[in-house]
């Protein structure tokens, strides 16, 4: 086994001296806390953290499980916790650094978030007619005016649901009713690569099959020429002109939801996530400072976008809840080339730096030796989510970034889980690379065995689960609420009790460290974006020359997995299109989900590989895409022959 083991870097000694949490003694004092009084540990930190319009009565209610309550009877306002209380001490301090694409910049301060982000709110209130518990969609770049959108719903109540700038009009619509959301707020575009590009084209489209949205409004951004629809359409820049500076805070119940964001399942349909407001914020508050360590002084950048969790948690509501300095920054890492973050971390001497192993793996090929030419010396701590990051990736970002002597923190969490949940603290967990190492304080996460309930052992694969309620977990889908139970605690039993699993498989090594292993449903992770095969699959069946179709998930050097499509088609003799066919149905897809679900492979195949009652075998599948042996028992399915028409399908196009 000694050969196996990997590697332990121990914290900077420096670093861990002046840490929020100094060693593993620490650590290990507030698990045994959590552990023996867990009301009484997330009492203590509800207190200390939040600015409480109200106080609440009740710490948890597990009555209705796995409906619970946090903090109830209590009341706040999360913009007040992300800006007001922060005006005596920080008035002048930035909160917001933007760096657009063409390498244009802003400093937003405390005090000028504060005034932006109430005008927007007295916009929407005014001339949006945007009231407590609506739902506003946010289909934005990476500009500041995303967060003092999402703010400004925080500030009167609304409830914001955020969707990713790259998904497309079908997608834009379906999650605009799922929610009925009566507003959307976007810009005419952005830009990407010195290029403009447009957004409010896709809102246009979205709208055009939907009548629940009253009003649009449109930050002007790129000021490229856009359609305005008289009546439904205003401009953000006119409006905002004429708003107060004082917008007076809706004290909101702890439990009243905060925002939803829509996230992939292993069904077709997206599911309508939904956070509320103390127990969100608390864990995203505490987890910024325990996990990246941000002091006064710091400087901190997360790479993500707002229309991802780590963009709502950690570049806008974690940063501004604790007071740090956030950057937001509109372009992509390679562009002008692979050494653009660098050259930002130099320029704005970043303390920490938060991004996906997807793009370490492309600032590592494609500009290997960039970060030489820049002074890293400000950075204290790394930090990875979304994927496994793999072991070579983590040696790149540790030496040539790290110089060495950073942590590097491999957050493990989702979207439902609102912060991190394992993860190493940088002046007290000894890191191993590519391993999320421990549950954080307070979060009662633990490998199981499925079937027995029972902690795994060494080296034994099982389901990743969180056997206690927490703060910031989910606490429903919009409108679903049996999804809700039958998605997270369908699976696994302790003692008897359902708990919450996360969808992903984990070993525990010879230290107790957890290495997550990937998704055990049929969710892929393409470049860090979470993906549904059943979305694909749901778009791809639209064309009309499919009759069926099955995808799964294939290791990609650069993307983590890439997409792989098994398509049958109807009619024998369209197959002569080949290529052409591959290009249409990539078109269906940019046309339903966006560019960010294209296939990297599309075979045509005869058939799939079904058992007797018509279950695709999906195993054999992603076996055969990945090119290894099928181990599996073929004899059950209902056509065996299958399964080498298929094989022989996919070696004459590796030809
Ligand atoms: C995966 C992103 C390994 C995991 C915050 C999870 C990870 C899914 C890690 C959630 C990590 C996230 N190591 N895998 N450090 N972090 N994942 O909802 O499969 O977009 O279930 O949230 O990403 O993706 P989501």
């Amino acid at each position: 086994m000694s050969e196996l083991k990997k590697p332990v870097f121990k914290p900077n000694r420096e670093f861990a001296a002046q840490a929020r949490i100094k060693n593993m003694c620490e650590y290990n004092a507030l698990m045994d806390w959590a552990k023996e009084d867990y009301e009484g540990f997330w009492d203590h930190f509800a207190k200390e953290k939040i600015t409480w319009m109200q106080p609440y009565h009740t710490v948890l209610d597990e009555s209705n499980a796995p409906f619970v309550k946090w903090f109830e009877g209590g009341k706040l306002n999360v913009s007040v916790q992300c800006i007001d209380r922060h005006l005596d001490t920080r008035k002048n301090k930035a909160a917001i650094i933007f760096e657009g694409d063409r390498g244009d910049n802003q400093v937003i301060t405390y005090r000028e978030l504060y005034y932006n982000v109430n005008r927007f709110a007295n916009m929407l209130k005014n001339n949006f007619g945007v009231q407590k518990g609506d739902r506003v969609v946010i289909y934005m770049p990476m500009i500041p005016e995303a967060a003092y959108a999402m703010l400004a719903c925080a500030r009167i109540g609304a409830i914001h649901s955020i969707v990713f700038g790259g998904f497309s009009a079908e997608a834009l619509r379906d999650r605009i009713e799922d929610a009925q959301a009566k507003v959307v707020i976007t810009a005419d575009g952005a830009f990407r690569k010195d290029k403009p590009y447009m957004l409010k084209p896709v809102v246009d489209e979205a709208l055009k099959g939907t009548s629940v949205v009253e009003k649009v409004c449109v930050v002007e951004r790129n000021g490229e020429d856009v359609t305005w629809v008289a009546g439904r359409d205003y401009s953000y820049n006119e409006l905002i002109k004429n708003q107060s500076v004082t917008c007076s805070p809706e004290p909101m119940e702890s439990e009243e939801p905060l925002f939803l964001l829509y996230t992939s399942g292993s069904t077709g349909k997206p599911k309508g996530v939904q956070h509320n407001q103390a127990g969100y914020i608390l864990w995203a508050q505490m987890t910024m400072e325990w996990v990246f360590d941000v002091k006064e002084n710091d400087t901190y950048w997360c790479t993500a976008d707002v229309g991802w969790i780590t963009g709502h948690t950690y570049i806008v509501y974690g940063p501004l809840a604790m007071g740090a300095t956030t950057v937001m920054f509109e372009g992509v890492p390679t562009y002008p080339d692979a050494g653009r973050p660098w050259k930002m971390v130099e320029e704005y001497k970043i303390n920490q730096f938060y991004t996906a192993p997807t793009a370490i793996r492309v600032l590592h090929k494609s500009g290997e030796h960039e970060p030489a030419k820049y002074d890293l010396s400000s950075l204290k701590v790394l930090g990875t989510v979304g994927e496994p990051i793999d072991p070579p990736a983590w040696k790149w970002y540790y030496e040539a970034i790290g110089g060495g002597k950073c942590a590097i923190v491999d957050t493990y969490w989702q979207t439902e889980t609102g912060g991190h949940i394992v993860s190493p603290l940088p002046g007290a967990t000894p890191i191993k690379p590519a391993c999320a190492t421990l549950p954080l304080p307070g979060i009662m996460g633990e490998i199981l065995d499925p079937q027995s309930g029972e902690k795994v052992g060494v080296g034994e694969s099982g389901y990743m689960c969180v056997v206690r309620p927490w703060p910031s977990q989910i606490r429903g889908i919009w409108g679903d609420p049996e999804r809700f139970v039958k998605s997270y605690y369908g699976d696994v039993k302790k003692d008897g009790k359902p708990v919450y699993f996360t969808g992903d498989g984990a070993l525990y090594d010879e230290d107790g460290y957890i290495t997550i292993t990937g998704r055990t449903d049929d969710v892929i992770n393409v470049s860090g974006h979470r993906m549904g095969t059943a979305e694909v699959e749901a778009a791809i069946k639209k064309h009309p020359n499919v009759a069926e179709v099955a995808v799964v998930g294939k290791p990609h050097e650069i993307k983590g997995e890439g997409i792989f499509a098994y398509v049958v088609l109807k009619g024998e003799d369209t197959v002569s299109e080949e290529m052409e066919m591959v290009k249409e149905i990539n078109n269906v897809i940019k046309k339903e989900i966006g560019n960010i679900a294209l296939c990297d492979d599309v075979i045509f195949v005869p058939g799939l590989p079904k058992t007797r009652s018509g279950k695709i075998m999906r195993r054999i599948l992603r076996a055969i895409a990945k090119g290894e042996a099928i181990t599996q028992d073929t004899s059950t399915l209902e056509d065996p022959s299958v399964v080498q028409a298929i094989e022989s399908a996919v070696n004459s196009c590796k030809m």
